[in-house]
């Protein structure tokens, strides 16, 4: 099997990075395959709702149960304000070190005997430690990546500046899967032909409520 390993990431939070890698992991599994997920810093932790946070979601997705020993062996960082996780584990006095996080995935991707979709934080340069921003986890880890963007008005740059962002860094981006907006102001096709001319990189539409891009994009990516 080769083994196919992706960093989640996006133009910013809440854009869908953990409803793509949910919705991919589905995919994989209704094909028959297998996959595993981490997410390993999460702010905006709520116990009470674990279903509803990103471990909880990918869990799910994953057929395990949401419980403390799977959620930490996923998610192993999370902290409860709703802020970029260095400044939440700075409120709860604990520390994030940026190795440490970096080692954990590091061994979880060489212990797990699948496909790994690793889910970063926010957007590529959004903090996942002190002083380091996930798009270093990537590239530390040889990790290519899958760039979720919203289809809204201002879009585009936001998407060709992570892009090239990404180039910089030495991160490939194996696709862009184009998230429509609610109300955007393009229907998805025309946004994503629009975005074509001005990037190679392969874009994937994604309608709202629509999963069935996800295993196309599972079998392109190899993952299935
Ligand atoms: N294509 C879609 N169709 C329907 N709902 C969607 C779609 N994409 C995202 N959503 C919903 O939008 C919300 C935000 O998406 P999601 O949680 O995946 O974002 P995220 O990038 O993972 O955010 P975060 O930065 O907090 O990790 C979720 O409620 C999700 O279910
Ligand atoms: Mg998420």
């Amino acid at each position: 099997l080769n083994l196919r390993h992706f960093f989640v990431t996006g133009t910013g939070t809440d854009i869908g990075k953990t409803y793509v890698t949910a919705g991919l992991i589905r995919a994989v599994s209704e094909a028959g395959g297998t996959i595993d997920a981490l997410k390993p810093v999460m702010s905006g932790f709520d116990l009470g709702r674990a279903e509803q946070s990103d471990a909880g979601i990918l869990l799910a997705a994953l057929r395990r149960s949401v419980d403390e020993a799977n959620l930490a062996a996923i998610s192993p960082w999370r902290f409860t304000a709703p802020l970029a996780p260095d400044l939440a584990a700075r409120q709860e006095k604990r520390v994030l070190e940026y190795k440490a996080v970096r080692s954990f995935c590091a061994q979880r991707l060489a212990a797990i005997k699948d496909h790994v979709l690793l889910e970063g934080v926010g957007g590529i340069l959004s903090p996942i430690a002190e002083s380091m921003p996930s798009l270093r986890l990537a590239a530390d880890l040889g990790v290519p990546a899958l760039l979720v963007c919203g289809t809204y008005l201002g879009a585009l740059s936001h998407c060709l500046t992570a892009i090239e962002t990404a180039k910089a860094w030495g991160v490939p981006i194996e696709a862009v899967i184009a998230n429509e907006t609610p109300g955007a102001p393009l229907p998805l096709a025309v946004f994503c032909a629009h975005m074509a001319e001005f990037t190679q990189a392969r874009i994937f539409p994604l309608g709202r409520e629509d999963a069935t891009p996800f295993s196309a994009l599972a079998r392109e990516l190899g993952l299935c």
